[in-house]
């Protein structure tokens, strides 16, 4: 395997052990219960190991290299947990997805996607009169400086509106300084509500301007989900009319990606912030990320591959080439690194699509027809249920926003709309411990020892 040591360099045996339950100091949030000690080199050491209240327990080796000078590698990070948080939980074995221990399934039935910014931001649901004035202070952040505009003239016509999201929103720190000292509260809440209020309005403005069409201002007697659609597809020659079937549909898709525990969006936000970077340059390096075909990236790679699959009796030879270790072909849409059961929001998305393209007239679909026959013929095939792949949240999405009349390049900036609301709770969490410190991951390394200097003439 890539970047595996050798043989003869890989560490001497060492042991785990879970023992008898010992009080060591706790994290804030989890309990100790019970020690693991790890028999190195004859050497033992005790490692707390703290209870959470839903998942795994963790071992807690933090102080692991300084006592024992060895360092534990989790490339990808697989095993490790990288932080405490009480945002977010995904049961993969269960396909369970809890936002502040909430449901998907009810928040994306029974809730709408401001009131779960508000909870994931708060941590509790909001009374009718908390969510209004959260309603009311969101719309009223809607509009970006007016010199911002001049931002967008400065990019090809063809730019990726994910390039322009990732430019822009870095640049807001060159805007608004009146919330970007991190140390302030005040300032802490003013860059999270307007991060949540402007983002799509910079999404709405960098499809407007890749399809050569005036910018859309926002319009605050329409809903969070209506004035994006309306920022995106009205123009100023005709009145243009939300159907309330797409903004009920859109609202479902934010809600549906809005937060997704440590994924490597989220887990970059957290450590561009653990070095005391400004709000907007940390969500700046979340979309950044999260653009990566095997992240975000998937669901407009995903409805590109159900084009190039164009037909159901082809969906064999694709099949094929996933499971073909010398292909590097992958189902794009399909598998996860926690998931191994489904993806409880990929479930809500294909109810979404079925009900949306049915009320836009559309069900037949051939996009849809192609997913529906690949999820079947995929998951009745041994590769995919032995590694456990299912769809997963960008597998129906592209199809609905294609519906929606969304370019396929407009996904991802979607996407990162919608998980600003994770990004910046996740953002507020750990700028509020008091614990936190500079992420600063260490590395097996398996380069050249010091060696003396060879001049030119000598090589
Ligand atoms: C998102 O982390 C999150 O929470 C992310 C996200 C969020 O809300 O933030 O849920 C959003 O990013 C969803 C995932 C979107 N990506 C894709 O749909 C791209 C296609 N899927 C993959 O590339 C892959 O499944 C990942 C990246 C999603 C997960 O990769 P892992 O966990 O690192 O798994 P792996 O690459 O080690 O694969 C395990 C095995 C491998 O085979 P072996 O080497 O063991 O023989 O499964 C195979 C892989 O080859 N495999 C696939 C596959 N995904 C994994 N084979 C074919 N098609 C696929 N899609």
């Amino acid at each position: 395997m890539p970047g595996r040591p050798p043989d003869h360099q890989r560490p001497h045996r060492a042991l785990i052990a879970m023992e008898a339950p010992l009080t060591t100091e706790g994290t804030t949030m989890a309990d100790t219960q019970k020690t693991a000690t790890l028999t190195l080199d004859g050497q033992t050491y005790d490692l707390p190991v703290y209870s959470p209240t839903a998942g795994p327990d963790v071992l807690d080796i933090r102080k692991l290299y300084g006592q024992a000078n060895v360092f534990t590698y989790d490339p990808g990070f697989t095993s490790t947990a990288a932080c405490e948080s009480a945002i977010t939980f995904i049961d993969g074995g269960e396909g369970v997805l809890l936002h502040r221990g909430y449901t998907i399934g009810d928040l994306a039935e029974k809730s709408h996607f401001l009131e779960v910014c508000y909870l994931l931001l708060y941590g509790e649901l909001p009374t009718a009169a908390e969510m209004e004035k959260f309603e009311t202070t969101v719309t009223h952040h809607t509009m970006v400086h007016e010199q911002m505009l001049k931002f967008f003239t400065g990019f090809r016509r063809d730019a990726h509106p994910m390039a322009i999201m990732v430019g822009v929103v870095g640049a807001m720190s060159a805007f608004y300084h009146d919330s970007i000292d991190i140390s302030d509260a005040h300032q802490r809440e003013v860059a999270t509500i307007r991060l949540i209020a402007k983002m799509p309005t910079i999404a709405a403005m960098a499809y407007k301007y890749t399809i050569g069409q005036p910018f859309v201002y926002p319009r605050n007697n329409l809903d969070y989900a209506s004035n994006f659609l309306n920022m995106c597809f009205s123009v100023p020659a005709e009145d243009y009319e939300v159907n309330p079937i797409l903004s009920r549909a859109m609202d479902r898709i934010f809600t549906l990606h809005a937060d997704h525990e440590q994924n490597a969006s989220t887990s970059t936000v957290r450590l561009a912030s653990s070095s005391g970077a400004n709000p907007f340059a940390c969500i700046a390096a979340g979309i950044a990320c999260l653009w990566g075909p095997a992240h975000g990236g998937a669901n407009q790679a995903c409805l590109e591959m159900l084009r190039e699959i164009g037909s159901v009796d082809r969906i064999p030879e694709f099949i094929a080439r996933a499971k073909d270790k010398n292909d590097p072909f992958r189902l794009m849409g399909f598998g996860h690194r926690v998931y191994k059961n489904f993806d409880p929001r990929a479930t809500v998305m294909k109810q979404s699509a079925d009900e949306v393209l049915e009320l836009l007239g559309v069900e037949n679909n051939p996009t849809l027809q192609v997913a529906k026959e690949l999820e079947k013929q995929a998951l009745a095939d041994p590769y995919f249920a032995e590694k456990k792949l299912f769809p997963n949240v960008d597998f129906y999405s592209g199809i609905i926003l294609e519906a929606m009349g969304f370019p396929t390049s407009m996904f991802t900036p979607i996407f990162a709309l919608s998980r600003t609301v994770g990004w910046i709770s996740q953002w507020k969490e750990q700028i509020e411990d008091p614990g936190m410190k500079i992420g600063r991951p260490r590395q097996l390394y398996t380069g050249a020892t010091e060696r003396p200097y060879v001049n030119v003439e000598d090589r």
